[in-house]
């Protein structure tokens, strides 16, 4: 049956008075015994068709009277506009059903979140989760817009490499035709080679950490945007995230609200996401939480409970920046101030969803680049090709990683990163 002809639910508005044709699916029932009200929505929109008995002919009321919930469905009926609010309905005609749907196994009562997660492939189509994808994919193409204005090339990083980039113990290896291979990280080290071909660039795909906590902020795949410009500092990498992150709200808070007022989200918070956000030491965010009552200790990385507990004060991101080194990445470019931390930074997310990206400027160096990649005893072997970019027109340059499915969440204010990904994948779950 094809589908040539059908109007968008969300269209409607144009077509008041008129006849149309419109697929889609039902979501919901109700009758009232002589009308049927079939809530209805087809990807773009949601809206009520009424049928009523004496407008119809006898085949087609009973042919309602079958549907189930979850039904495929073309529909023809005319569109009215509700008398106060912009809602539009359809007055139905005709139907024919394309599928009629077996009994759902989601219902509309409180399911827990273990159930909806092994019911994932039929919980996206719920009007919620729907929202969280619309919302996802409004970032997803607001990055792209964003770093092409800003000048930068899309470069894909693999995903199968030879050598980790973020800290050894968190690698999904594999076998690879005898050798050893890793899921990536983050595509960071790929994309600094690019640079030099690009000036700026930014990679954007999945990577992965077999990370073994089980927290609400940690998935074991998920989406990092990795950005690297030539001939930045530190300073300038810190004012690209501030940019990216207010345009990146500010799209989502124009595009999506009708979606965040469905997930029913207070979007008062992120109206207040302007730039320059609030900027602090990793000396001064200790200080600050040990005044909290925070235990911390003075060269510790700061961990998501301390995260949370810094961000209470604040009701926008607090970038944190120059970490104690030791507690940082290999490639990260020493403070020449304090060569004991390093030109790097953190941004926290407010409404505690804690750290959303973490940057820094790279060691351009070629001999502190080979000291410190042994330091951590990494294989000299399979960094030489990263440490060759180093030999041939080094310049100072750096860059970030944004992780897609805190933003989301974030922005959402989902209470778990789970939601923010079509198929989540955790310590405990790979399926469905
Ligand atoms: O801070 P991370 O580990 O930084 C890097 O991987 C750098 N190589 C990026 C770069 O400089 N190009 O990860 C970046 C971001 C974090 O700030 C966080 O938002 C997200 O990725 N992230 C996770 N998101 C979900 N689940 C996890 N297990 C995550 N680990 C990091
Ligand atoms: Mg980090």
């Amino acid at each position: 049956m094809p589908d040539t002809g059908s109007v968008r639910l969300d269209r409607l508005e144009s077509w008041v008075g008129q006849e149309v044709r419109v697929s889609a699916w039902v979501y919901n029932i109700r009758s009232s015994g002589k009308v049927v009200f079939l809530q209805i929505r087809d990807g773009y929109g949601w809206v009520q068709a009424v049928a009523a008995e004496k407008e119809l002919e006898s085949v087609v009321w009973q042919r309602i009277n079958e549907l189930t919930e979850e039904s495929s469905v073309m529909l023809i009926g005319t569109v009215s506009k509700h008398p106060k609010r912009s809602e539009y309905e359809l007055q139905v005609r005709d139907v024919t059903v394309v599928h009629r749907s077996e009994e759902f196994p989601i219902s509309k009562k409180e399911h827990g979140v273990d159930f909806l997660m092994d019911q994932r492939h039929l919980w996206l189509r719920s009007k919620s989760q729907w929202a969280i994808q619309r919302v996802r994919n409004t970032i997803i193409k607001g990055i792209y817009d964003f770093m092409e204005e800003e000048g930068f090339t899309k470069i894909d990083s693999p995903i199968l490499t030879p050598n980790a980039c973020e800290g050894t113990t968190e690698l999904f290896e594999l076998d690879y035709f005898g050798d050893t291979a890793y899921l990536s990280q983050s595509g960071q080290l790929y994309i600094e080679a690019a640079i030099f071909s690009h000036r700026k660039v930014f990679d954007f795909g999945p990577v992965f950490r077999a990370e073994k906590s089980k927290t609400r902020r940690h998935l074991t795949e998920f989406w990092m945007m990795d950005a690297e410009v030539a001939f930045a500092t530190h300073e300038d990498n810190m004012a690209l995230q501030e940019k990216l992150i207010e345009y990146l709200v500010k799209r989502a808070l124009v595009r999506n609200a009708e979606e965040l007022a469905c997930l029913e989200r207070d979007t008062k918070p992120l109206e207040k996401i302007i730039a320059p956000f609030v900027r602090m030491t990793h000396a001064q965010a200790v200080k600050k939480l040990r005044s909290f009552g925070s235990d911390i200790k003075d060269g510790a990385d700061l961990g998501g409970d301390d995260e949370t507990l810094l961000m209470q004060q604040y009701d926008k991101p607090v970038i944190v920046e120059r970490y104690p080194a030791a507690v940082k990445a290999f490639y990260m470019k020493r403070d020449p101030e304090d060569p004991s931390l390093a030109l790097c930074d953190d941004m926290l997310a407010p409404e505690g969803y804690g750290e959303i990206i973490g940057g820094s400027e790279r060691e351009d160096d070629h001999g502190l680049l080979l000291q410190r990649i042994r330091e951590h005893n990494l294989p000299v072997k399979d960094f030489e090709w990263y440490l060759d970019l180093r030999k041939y027109g080094s310049v100072p340059h750096s860059g970030f990683g944004l992780g897609l499915e805190r933003l989301v969440s974030w922005i959402c204010g989902l209470k778990h990163l789970r939601e923010s990904i079509p198929f989540p994948r955790t310590i405990n779950r790979l399926r469905p």
